[in-house]
């Protein structure tokens, strides 16, 4: 048999890259083979990797050395930050460019990027249509994944730049499932007006991602967005009211409004909504769903993934 070649995967252990070691593992004569990068590789999640026969190796992406020799001999690496766990735009640039760096070094053939737009693009620090953000960033977090885009054009390493969308999973985990108000009455809020959100299932963007890696070539360069279908609020609502079993109001929230909640990063997921709902066109426009499903052709709905995942969502 000829030999697997090796897609190393940071943030194996997490939403992105988890879905692609299952992506990459579940396909045993697709010629490839999962190199999870965790911190700690003694961790449940990390063992089920290796259960799946995935290689699990040890690296932080804080640390270059620990990347290169994470990256060295694989055919690809997908390079993914984590904003929410440190919430600093200068340490998420670093990372990227870490990764960047060690790609390169290591002489990857294809990395994927995940990466978000740099929203200055659309609304430049000095424009206050909102805030500015630690001094140089509208919403830091997607700020620093589109200001690292070129480490990997200047690391030459060739990289496909995957525009992700708003995890449907963030009603179960990030604590935006439905929450019941003054009225008694469940409701999910997003400042989003009647604008549509490009959504997508977390298990959705491994498998795109692993399709990516197996068209190689093709999509070197190329910037993809991908999605699982794009919803205004009020639609997502109605889903969650269906799936759930009971009335789930959207309550239609100023970004604003959003921004003064105080739960640490409401200022920056508010201005990332009013990006989302103020320049909805490009948003969906660079998040085609269609791509996606001709990736990955077992893409979800928010419907489809409500059927497996409703039960797990927390009703506060
Ligand atoms: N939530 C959304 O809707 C959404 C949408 C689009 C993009 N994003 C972006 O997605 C990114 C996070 O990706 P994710 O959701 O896949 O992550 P995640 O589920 O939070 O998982 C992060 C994993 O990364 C690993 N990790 C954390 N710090 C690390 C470090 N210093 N070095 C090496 N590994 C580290 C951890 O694994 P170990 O403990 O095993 O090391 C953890 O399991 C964020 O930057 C966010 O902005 C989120």
């Amino acid at each position: 048999m000829a030999k697997r070649k090796v897609i190393a995967v940071a943030g194996a252990t997490g939403a992105q890259g988890s879905g692609l070691v299952r992506a990459i593992q579940g396909d045993p004569s697709g010629g490839f083979v999962a190199r999870a990068l965790t911190r700690n590789a003694n961790s449940d999640k990390a063992k089920a990797l290796a259960r799946l026969g995935a290689e699990v190796v040890t690296a932080n992406v804080d640390d270059q050395a620990s990347l290169e020799r994470a990256f060295q001999g694989a055919h690809g690496a997908y390079c993914v930050t984590f904003f929410w766990e440190h919430f600093s735009p200068d340490r998420e640039r670093a990372q990227a460019a870490a990764m960047a760096r060690a790609a390169s070094r290591a002489g990857v053939s294809h990395a994927i990027w995940s990466t978000l737009e740099d929203t200055r693009r659309w609304v430049p620090v000095e424009d206050d249509r909102m805030p500015t953000l630690l001094g140089s960033y509208k919403v830091p977090h997607f700020d620093s994944k589109g200001e690292s885009d070129r480490y990997f054009t200047e690391a030459g390493v060739p990289t496909t730049f995957l525009l992700t969308s708003f995890y449907w999973e963030n009603f179960i985990y990030f604590g935006m499932g439905p929450k019941k108000g003054a009225d008694g009455k469940l409701a999910i809020t997003l400042p989003m007006g009647d604008r549509k959100l490009p959504g997508i299932a977390t298990e959705d963007i491994g498998r795109c991602a692993y399709a990516i890696f197996r068209k190689g070539s093709e999509f070197a360069g190329k910037t993809v967005g991908i999605a699982g279908q794009h919803l205004t609020g009020a639609e997502m609502a109605a889903a969650l009211s269906r799936a759930l079993g009971q009335e789930v109001r959207y309550n239609d929230v100023p970004a604003d409004a959003y921004r003064a909640f105080g739960f640490p990063g409401a200022e920056d997921l508010g201005n990332m909504f009013q990006f989302n709902r103020d320049f909805a066109d490009d948003f969906c426009g660079a998040r085609n769903i269609e791509t996606a499903r001709a990736l990955n052709p077992s893409l979800q709905t928010f419907d489809a993934w409500l059927a497996t995942h409703a039960a797990r969502i927390p009703i506060q």
